[in-house]
């Protein structure tokens, strides 16, 4: 069982963006963080990054048949993406939404997810942990364990 960890635009900058908001760690970091996870609980990962639309749309496609679930921080195109939204929609591969910020707590824009519908479910606000959240639900989820 393999999972695919899709980041959005900007945050190939993390680390140097607004580190108030999304701390001082790199998204390299992230990936190593969540490798150490991942081996722990015996789960595979693999990561895509890109800031363009269109490539994040061929990630969520190409991961159809291959992957058992996807976690994925689109940046500010959860915001509008409605490509994004019906690119979820249109695979059978379970989605988490995960956002370093708590995005409630900042400008009225982020506070509406367009892709949130056809996700199962938005880890908000926690930095890295959001996505060890995320991995830790899928988990969870494989071994039977679902609310
Ligand atoms: C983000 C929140 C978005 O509103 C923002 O545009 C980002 C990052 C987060 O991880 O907190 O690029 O998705």
């Amino acid at each position: 069982r393999k999972f695919l960890i899709i980041n959005g635009p900007n945050l190939n900058r993390l680390g140097k963006r607004e580190p108030g908001i999304y701390g001082a760690k790199a998204l390299d970091d992230l990936k190593n963080e969540l490798k150490v996870l991942a081996e722990e609980l015996l789960m595979s990962i693999s990561f895509r990054q890109s800031n363009s639309e269109g490539d994040i749309i061929d990630f969520i496609h190409e991961a159809a048949g291959l992957y058992t679930g996807i976690i994925l921080n689109a940046g500010a195109y959860t915001h509008y993406s409605y490509a994004i939204r019906d690119a979820i929609a249109s695979v059978d591969v379970p989605v988490i939404e995960v956002h370093l910020s708590n995005v409630h707590a900042r400008e009225e824009f982020r506070h509406k997810s367009v892709i949130a519908k056809e996700t199962i479910g938005q880890i908000s606000g926690f930095g890295f942990d959001s996505y060890k959240l995320a991995l830790q639900a899928f988990n969870s989820q494989i071994r039977g364990n679902t609310v």
